[in-house]
């Protein structure tokens, strides 16, 4: 089967692809008008990018969907009711648009810059050599919940600056928070979430209090402390953005891990360039990043008519935007569905792009690079285990990922 897989490189991108981000909706064309999901499904590559790019015109005040206002007014006699649920409405609006996000903004970027980044990457590295001695030499490896999801949620939590015995209490938070992001969340999942948002605040906000007397170069510490124009956030933006941070940092390099981890055991050439020549990772990451895309969509909201790749779009509608199609699109990408280390265009869409660009990018490229480096560099093969359900996809038309991969790692 695996030889197959190497005849046909795109054939690589089968597993992934089920349940594809708006499956049935196929990859470029024209944007369209979805009646059902209530907005216009977005999927060229150039259409995606003047989208992200325009931020007047296209707002992210809706970014989870236009069912986001009903889900949480179904809520509003709960919240009204306990005073501890009032903050949890704010933790899944988004960072917002125009002045309020520029001004959150300047507080995130100050906490992911360069330097910040690589004061990480000692701990990144203990982490991934930790990790990769557990699963070295052993058949049947579940790489998503044994590597994957520890090494995501403790380098996030480890960046934030929480203390390690409290890593566990914020995978559920993030898990809570995260199932809030479908389309249609169920009575549960709504629980987790409200769960999650209870007992976030009154756990954060000691810490921030704490950070805001003795700052120290973790994330809290950055947006707790004055900005360049020496203003302050207060604390009910500082926990939105906590809340936001640890949202979209985790699930999503938690897939970029697991997406790439599968395309390179599918494809043992492209393993066996990598262990020949390891300054190929950074290369093998980005390709990584391309074909995952871990978030696969995202919504906005026209703020004013527009015409986009020839639909005519109203003020007030919404649009679907589709990153995941729009990098694979082969208007853009040579063989867009192939893993090629030597790409010569690697702007792939998978962090968005314009004012919303993701700032943890630097971060989850560093987890991304120095994981696949430890784990080339120790275990000798890494082979997709012989199991049927060796790969298996989570996930909903937003956040598709690959949410089991069974591994054997041989020393
Ligand atoms: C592979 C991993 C990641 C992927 C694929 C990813 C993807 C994205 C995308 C596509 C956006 C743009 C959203 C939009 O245009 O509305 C975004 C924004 C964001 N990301 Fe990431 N992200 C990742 C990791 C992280 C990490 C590690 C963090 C922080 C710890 C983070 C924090 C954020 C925040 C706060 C925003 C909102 C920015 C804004 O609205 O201005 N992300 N991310």
């Amino acid at each position: 089967m695996r030889t197959e897989v190497e005849q046909d490189p795109s054939a690589l991108d089968l597993p992934i692809a089920f349940p594809r981000p708006g499956e049935g909706y196929g990859l470029g064309g024209c944007p369209f008008r979805d009646e059902q999901l209530g907005a216009w499904v977005v999927s060229a590559y150039a259409d995606v990018d003047r989208v992200v790019r325009d931020g007047e015109t296209f707002s992210s005040k809706d970014v989870l969907g236009p069912d986001r206002r009903e889900t949480f007014g179904r809520l509003m006699a709960q919240i009204r009711e306990d005073p501890r649920l009032t903050q949890a409405t704010t933790y899944m609006k988004g960072l917002g648009d125009g002045d309020g996000h520029r001004r959150m903004r300047s507080f995130v970027n100050k906490a992911f810059t360069p330097a910040r980044v690589k004061g990480y990457e000692p701990v990144i590295k203990a982490l991934c050599d930790e990790l990769t001695d557990a699963v070295l030499d052993r058949v049947g490896v579940e790489f998503v919940s044994e590597f994957a999801v520890p090494l995501t949620v403790r380098v996030i939590a480890h960046a934030l600056g929480l203390p390690p015995e409290d890593h566990p209490s914020f995978k559920r938070w993030s898990d809570g928070f995260e199932g809030m992001t479908t389309l249609d969340p169920t009575p549960q999942q709504v629980d987790a979430f409200l769960t999650a948002a209870v007992e976030f605040t009154p756990y954060m906000t000691p810490l921030i209090e704490l950070r805001r007397r003795e700052p120290s170069g973790d994330v809290i510490s950055a947006v707790t402390t004055e900005n360049d124009l020496g203003e302050r956030l207060e604390l009910d933006e500082i926990l939105k953005l906590l809340s936001g941070l640890m949202l979209a940092g985790n699930e999503t390099t938690t897939g970029a891990l697991a997406g790439t981890m599968m395309y390179l055991v599918r494809s043992p050439s492209l393993q066996a360039q990598l262990r020949a020549d390891p300054t190929l990772i950074p290369a093998l990451v980005e390709e990584g990043l391309r074909l995952t895309t871990p978030a696969g969509a995202l919504f906005r909201t026209a703020t004013t008519d527009t015409v986009l790749g020839g639909a005519r779009i109203a003020s007030g509608e919404h649009v679907f935007i589709r990153f995941g199609a729009a990098n694979r699109d082969d208007e853009r990408f040579e063989q867009p569905l192939c893993p090629m280390l030597d790409r010569s265009d690697k702007r792939h869409l998978t962090f968005g792009r314009g004012p919303h660009v993701c700032p943890g990018a630097p971060l989850a490229r560093a987890v991304l690079r120095i994981a696949f480096e430890t784990l080339l560099e120790r275990a000798a093969a890494i082979t997709l285990s012989d199991r049927n359900d060796a790969i298996v996809p989570t996930g909903g038309p937003m956040t598709v990922r690959v949410g089991r991969l069974y591994l054997d790692v041989i020393a």
